[in-house]
């Protein structure tokens, strides 16, 4: 399969694998814009909860998901570029990391009329530039077609005390369950993706693997 221009390096995995952390330093270190999907699943489901629909009633998330108006926006902060959803023209940048909305997404992220809208303006990305894009599907169907594949892990023990050290307490293996299980595009491993365990790695160690294995991969004969 041919590399699609610009370059899309797709980062997937599990919850609390260190996907945001090492997506954010291989795009500074490219010069990349960085994109995080599940953000763009977390503000759909603070839009649900703003507008009072039932979030398990799928009919409800995809009409509002058909209603809502949005934009994409490239803004850089500290040096990092990166991709926003906005919504009615604002980000809820906060809003997203509540507890209330982490609890809804799992549900919103179900809906296949809502992963047909987010692979459409995902894909859309592309018109800010290169990209380093993280989520659950980007390797398998939001971008098949990248040569870069990535698929991060780590032991559900070391990813609950990421998470506890972050000040969140979450139940991890339940997430990753409904991640893995939902019927449209679960969260699995691409075909081709180069796969890492990084339980016992620091980032910037699994940052400079990433960036390695890419600048083989972009030296690679074609
Ligand atoms: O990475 P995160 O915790 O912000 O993701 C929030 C939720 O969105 C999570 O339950 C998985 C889902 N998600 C998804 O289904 N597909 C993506 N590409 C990104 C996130």
């Amino acid at each position: 399969m041919k590399t699609p221009h610009p370059i899309v390096i797709a980062i997937d995995g599990t919850s609390a694998s260190g996907k945001s952390t090492n997506a954010k330093l291989v795009a500074r270190a490219l010069g990349y814009v960085y994109v995080d999907t599940g953000a763009m699943y977390r503000t759909l489901a603070w839009h649900c909860l703003l507008k009072h629909a039932d979030v398990n009633d799928a009919k409800a998330v995809a009409a509002a998901c058909r209603k809502w108006k949005t934009k994409l926006e490239c803004a850089e902060n500290d040096g990092l570029r990166s991709v926003r959803l906005l919504v009615d023209g604002y980000f809820p940048e906060k809003e997203i990391r509540m507890p209330q909305t982490a609890a809804a997404v799992a549900h919103v992220a179900a809906v296949p009329a809502v992963r047909k809208w987010m692979k459409e303006t995902q894909r859309n990305c592309i018109q800010f530039g290169n990209l380093v894009m993280e989520g659950r599907d980007i390797g398998t169907n939001v971008f098949p077609e990248t040569d870069f594949k990535f698929y991060l892990d780590a032991t559900l023990a070391e990813r609950t005390a990421r998470r506890t050290a972050d000040g969140v307490n979450e139940n991890l293996a339940a997430r990753d369950q409904r991640d893995s299980q939902r019927a449209v595009a679960p969260l699995m491993i691409a075909l081709g993706a180069k796969v890492i365990n990084n339980s016992s790695m620091t980032s910037a160690q699994t940052s400079g693997w990433l960036l390695e294995e890419i600048r083989k991969i972009m030296s690679a004969p074609k």
